[in-house]
C-alpha cells in the first residue's frame, strides 16, 4: 500500500479515518499469520532503533518482537548510552540514524522533540509515548475493541481519571473510528483543549460523540467500554502523592463497573496502580481484557511498521 511509505506516525490526527480502519485490517491479518505460524517477512533485512528517554515493558518488547517477527532487527537505544544523554542535538542524532536505519521509533517527554526528530530524519518516526499522545497504545486498544464487540461506530468508551496521553489518543482514535467517548476527571485534570477541538472536529466527519463530565458514574452509564489509566504519569513521580486526592472517586471498582452495560469491557493500558485507579477484582475479573490489550500492541505496531517502513 504506496501511500503510507516512507510516512511519520506521531499522531493518529495525521491518518484519515480510512487509513486507521486500513491498519486495523492489516493489524488483523498478520495476527492471523503470526498465531497460524505463517511467516510475513515484509520487513526483512530492515532495522529500527528504539529510542527510550522514559522505561518500558510492553512498548520496547512488542517492538523489538515485532520487527523480529517481521523479518527486521531492532535496535534497543538507551539514552545513557546514546551521545544525545552527552548533548548531542536531536537534529544530528537525527541526520546520523538516517544514514543506518530504515526507522525509528522513540518514547520521550515532549511532543515537540518527537516532532522535531522527524523533520530532520529521512526515514519514518513512530511515538511511542510522549507526555501528550500515546498513539501506539490507543491503535492496539481499538483493535482490541473491535475483536471483542465486532464493531466500533456508536460504542460507547468511558475514559476514568486523568486527561492525559492515553486519554487525549483515546479522543483522536475514537473520533477517527465513530467510537462515542465520555471523559470522567476531576475538575483540573481535564484533557487539552487543543486536542479535544482537533478530535471534535474530525468526529464531525465519523458522527462520533465525544465530551467531558466530572461524575465517572455518569460516564459508565450504559457504556460498552470502560477505559482507565495510572493518575500519575511517567514523569509526574513528584505530584503523584497530592494528586491522588483528587482522583479518590474516580477507582473503576466492581460498584462502578455496576452501572455499566453487563458484557462492558474494562481496558488499561498498563502499568497499572492496583488499588489504587483500579481494583484486584476488576482486573483480574471477567470484563477485564487487559492482557488481550497488551498483546495487540504488538499487532498493531507490526502492521504500522509494515506500512511505513515498507
Ligand atoms: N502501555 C505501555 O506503553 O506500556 P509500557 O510503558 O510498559 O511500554
Ligand atoms: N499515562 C501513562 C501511560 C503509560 C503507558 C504514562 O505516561 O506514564
Amino acid at each position: 500500500n504506496p501511500k503510507f511509505k516512507g510516512r511519520d506516525f506521531l499522531a493518529i490526527r495525521d491518518y484519515t479515518s480510512e487509513e486507521v480502519m486500513e491498519i486495523l485490517e492489516l493489524a488483523q491479518k498478520l495476527k492471523k499469520m503470526q498465531k497460524e505460524g505463517i511467516p510475513h517477512p515484509l520487513l526483512a533485512g530492515k532495522t529500527l532503533g528504539m529510542i527510550f528517554q522514559k522505561p518500558s515493558t510492553r512498548t520496547r518488547v512488542s517492538f523489538e518482537v515485532g520487527i523480529y517477527q517481521l523479518g527486521g532487527y531492532g535496535l534497543f537505544l538507551s539514552p545513557n548510552d546514546l551521545q544525545m544523554g552527552r548533548g548531542e542535538t536531536i537534529k544530528d542524532t537525527a541526520l546520523t540514524l538516517s544514514r543506518y536505519l530504515d526507522g525509528i521509533m522513540i518514547r520521550t517527554f515532549a511532543q515537540e522533540e518527537v516532532e522535531e526528530l522527524a523533520y530532520w530524519a529521512s526515514i519514518p518516526v513512530i511515538n511511542g509515548l510522549t507526555d501528550l499522545l500515546h498513539p501506539c497504545q490507543i491503535m492496539g486498544d481499538i483493535l482490541t475493541i473491535l475483536e471483542k464487540k465486532g464493531t466500533l461506530k456508536g460504542l460507547k468508551c468511558a475514559f476514568i481519571g486523568d486527561g492525559n496521553n492515553v486519554c487525549h489518543s483515546l479522543l483522536v482514535g475514537g473520533a477517527k473510528v465513530g467510537m462515542n467517548v465520555v471523559v470522567a476527571c476531576p475538575p483540573g485534570f481535564a484533557p487539552k483543549h487543543e486536542i479535544m477541538a482537533q478530535a471534535l472536529k474530525d468526529a464531525e466527519e465519523t458522527g462520533a460523540k465525544l465530551w467531558v463530565v466530572e461524575d465517572p458514574a455518569e460516564a459508565v452509564d450504559g457504556a460498552d467500554v470502560i477505559y482507565t489509566d495510572v493518575w500519575a504519569s511517567m514523569g509526574q513521580e513528584k505530584e503523584a502523592h497530592e494528586k491522588e486526592k483528587h482522583f479518590a472517586r474516580y477507582q473503576v471498582n466492581a460498584s462502578l463497573l455496576g452501572k455499566a452495560k453487563p458484557d462492558v469491557i474494562v481496558m488499561h493500558c498498563l502499568p497499572a496502580k492496583r488499588g489504587r485507579e483500579i481494583t484486584d477484582e476488576v482486573m483480574d475479573g471477567p470484563n477485564s481484557v487487559v492482557f488481550d490489550e497488551a498483546e495487540n500492541r504488538l499487532h498493531a505496531q507490526k502492521a504500522i511498521m509494515a506500512l511505513v517502513m515498507q
